[in-house]
């Protein structure tokens, strides 16, 4: 019996400490899906397929690790529909948990037999925030020990594209 796990977020952009996360859930799993959501509720620096991009970049050297979007609908049925029992999750700090906890528990009242489980990465990626990346990134800050060189790349490119459009 293969134990198949998914990894959902919003990944604006995939981290090293998604990564991280990411590797540990592979220490655990046989397969381990990324999911990324296409996520109407948040406005995204990156679109769809540039996501998609980076996260496949990234995870290519696992043979273990597919990518996937979720377009609509509700991760509980994506998960049922895909026959994946966890989801995992990277929390780093108490302040996530709130939120955390409270999807956990809904994914459960939706599909009783999925179970959240949480992670944490290494502590050097305690504040690496795809958020703060963003806004560090796109004042010109250096993130490169925080994310891929693709990442990075992408990074660069899409602060161009700002500068250019002012
Ligand atoms: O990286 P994020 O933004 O913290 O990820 C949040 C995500 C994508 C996991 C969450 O918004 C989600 O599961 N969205 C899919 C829609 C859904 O099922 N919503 C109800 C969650 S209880």
């Amino acid at each position: 019996m293969i134990h198949k796990a998914i990894y959902p977020g919003t990944f604006d952009p995939f981290t090293n400490g998604h990564l991280d996360v990411l590797e540990r859930a592979l220490n655990i799993f046989d397969q381990v899906d990324v999911i990324m959501a296409e996520n109407s509720q948040k406005h995204t620096l990156f679109s769809v397929d540039e996501r998609l991009a980076m996260i496949r970049e990234v995870v290519s050297i696992f043979p273990n690790v597919n990518v996937d979007v979720l377009h609509e609908g509700l991760l509980a049925d994506y998960a049922r529909t895909a026959g994946a029992k966890a989801i995992v999750r990277g929390v780093r700090q108490v302040k996530d948990f709130e939120y955390e906890f409270q999807m956990s528990l809904l994914n459960r009242h939706l599909y009783p037999e999925v179970t959240t489980v949480f992670l944490m990465p290494n502590v050097k990626y305690t504040y690496v925030a795809s958020s703060i990346i963003r806004e560090v990134a796109m004042l010109g800050g250096d993130v490169s020990k925080f994310v891929h060189p693709y990442v990075l790349d992408m990074l660069s490119v899409k602060r161009e594209e700002k500068k250019g459009r002012k």
